[in-house]
């Protein structure tokens, strides 16, 4: 069995699904889920064009290629500290935004970047696998120029999605916790996102949720999102066992054969102001 107490944090692209590529796959339909409803509340939270935006933990990059196109005279700085991903985001991202787009391979908990450097900075489920939350907030509040915000988007485990008809995600959701907890993780960690900011220095703390409907944006865009390889990995790692998933599977199954079957999702967004001592 793995070492369960690795301190880099609880997510890993090559393991965390059964497949590199089904991963992949997966991460670009959470983006595409609710895309227009989070650019709208970062806007609302003084994201605008012309900014230097610094994107933590930006995965493959569709995140970082919706932002490019939010912001047409922006430049954007996107650290990801899985090489596969960085390579992946640096293929996907070729032709687009050329000189816009800066790449950099690091952990956002140590990057080397400038202090005051960021106008704005954006960290897209990222915090829930971060060992060190506060740190890494912190690492951001130094590369903030005075006045930038950070805008942390993340759920929490008891409010992830709702479903008719229901899905058994009991024993499946508190496996997940033990596993991403024993990692590093924090599965719960929408709840902790304003003391987060809050002790990393953030003043202004704002908390607006996004949620998507099936009856609105359709079924087939939460699908993907519904992935068992997660699960089936951990299975697969001798985590979880086959009997613990058997209720999950088969509810997993009614809901697909639903004909009126829909989906309900949240995703928090946590806003955190550098104030401008000076000013102040
Ligand atoms: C669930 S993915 C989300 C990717 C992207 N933000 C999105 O919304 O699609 C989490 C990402 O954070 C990256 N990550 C984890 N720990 C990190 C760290 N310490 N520094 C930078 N990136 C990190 C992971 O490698 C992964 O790409």
């Amino acid at each position: 069995m793995e070492n369960l107490m690795t301190p880099e944090g609880s997510y890993k692209a090559n393991t965390y699904n059964l497949e590199f590529e089904q991963e992949i796959q997966r991460l670009k339909a959470q983006v595409l889920l609710s895309w227009e409803k989070e650019a709208r509340t970062l806007k609302w939270f003084g994201l605008a064009d012309k900014m230097n935006v610094l994107e933590a933990g930006s995965g493959p990059g569709f995140f970082t290629e919706k932002l490019l196109e939010l912001l047409p005279k922006s430049s954007i700085t996107a650290v990801e500290i899985d090489p596969s991903l960085h390579e992946k985001a640096v293929d996907y991202l070729q032709d687009k935004g050329g000189d816009r787009v800066n790449r950099i391979q690091m952990s956002i908990a140590n990057t080397g970047l400038d202090d005051n450097t960021f106008d704005f900075a954006i960290a897209r489920l990222l915090f829930v696998h971060l060992p060190e939350p506060v740190a890494a907030a912190r690492e951001i509040f130094r590369i903030l120029k005075p006045g930038g915000k950070l805008v942390i988007v993340d759920s929490d485990a008891d409010l992830f999605w709702l479903t008719t008809p229901p899905m058994s995600v009991e024993i499946v959701r508190e496996k997940f916790k033990q596993v991403m907890s024993s990692r590093g993780g924090d599965l719960s960690v929408g709840r902790n996102l304003c003391r987060i900011l809050q002790e990393a220095g953030f003043g202004s703390i704002d908390l607006e949720a996004v949620v998507s409907h099936s009856d609105i944006i359709g079924i087939e865009a939460f699908e993907p999102l519904l992935d068992s390889g997660p699960i089936l990995q951990l299975v697969k790692q001798g985590l979880i066992s086959e009997s613990e998933i058997a209720s999950y599977l088969v509810s997993r199954d009614e809901f697909f054969a639903a004909g009126d079957r829909l989906m309900m999702s949240f995703w928090l967004m946590a806003c955190g102001e550098k104030i401008n001592r000076n000013l102040a």
